[in-house]
């Protein structure tokens, strides 16, 4: 009798997000998702209404230039509907980092509305370790523009585009 050779399909999950920049914390839960899935597709959105520091091009580069070894990291940009962009990038599992209970609500909100939207899409939540529980984007935005060090808080790269973007915008 022939021995049926199986190969399973590849895990993937879609890791949301503003990434404006990357952070420690979520470069913590994109390894802790690679524990679970076999690729991860993080989604840098595009929002015209939520003013960002960073355009598209230049959170994706900075999430790229991080993972730039890893072949099950995938970084692409999309608008509109979430659920749209994982149905149509053959994913059914969405990431989400939860830090405290002041996220609950809102992330709470968001799972069920992508749920009715299409159920096939399960939110998976996500813990960060302790130490970058109270960490965001927009503090390391806060403590960078008054002059706080962000070691440990972002990956090197990320605090040199810091850099760079203040020096040119007090420039112009
Ligand atoms: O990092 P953020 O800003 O908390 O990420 C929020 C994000 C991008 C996950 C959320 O705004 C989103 O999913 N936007 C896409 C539009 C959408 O699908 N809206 C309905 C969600 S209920």
């Amino acid at each position: 009798m022939s021995e049926r050779i199986h190969t399973p399909a590849k895990k993937r999950a879609v890791y949301p997000g503003s990434f404006d920049p990357i952070t420690s914390g979520h470069v913590d839960i994109i390894q802790r998702g690679l524990k679970i899935f076999d690729e991860i597709l993080v989604a840098v959105v595009e929002n015209p209404k939520k003013k960002s520091l960073f355009t598209t091009k230049e959170r994706m580069n900075m999430i790229q230039d991080f993972f730039v070894d890893h072949k099950d990291i995938e970084v692409k940009a999309f608008d509109g509907l979430l659920v749209e962009f994982a149905k149509n990038n053959n994913a059914n599992i969405v990431i989400r980092g939860l830090r405290a209970i002041s996220d609950f609500e809102y992330e709470f909100q968001m799972a069920l509305m992508n749920r009715k939207l299409d159920s096939e899409i399960e939110t998976l939540f996500m813990m960060p370790n302790l130490s970058y529980s109270f960490l965001s984007s927009k503090l390391v935005k806060e403590i960078f523009m008054l002059g706080g060090g962000l070691k440990d808080l972002v990956p090197g790269q990320v605090e040199k585009k810091l850099r760079e973007k203040f020096k040119k915008s007090t420039q112009a």
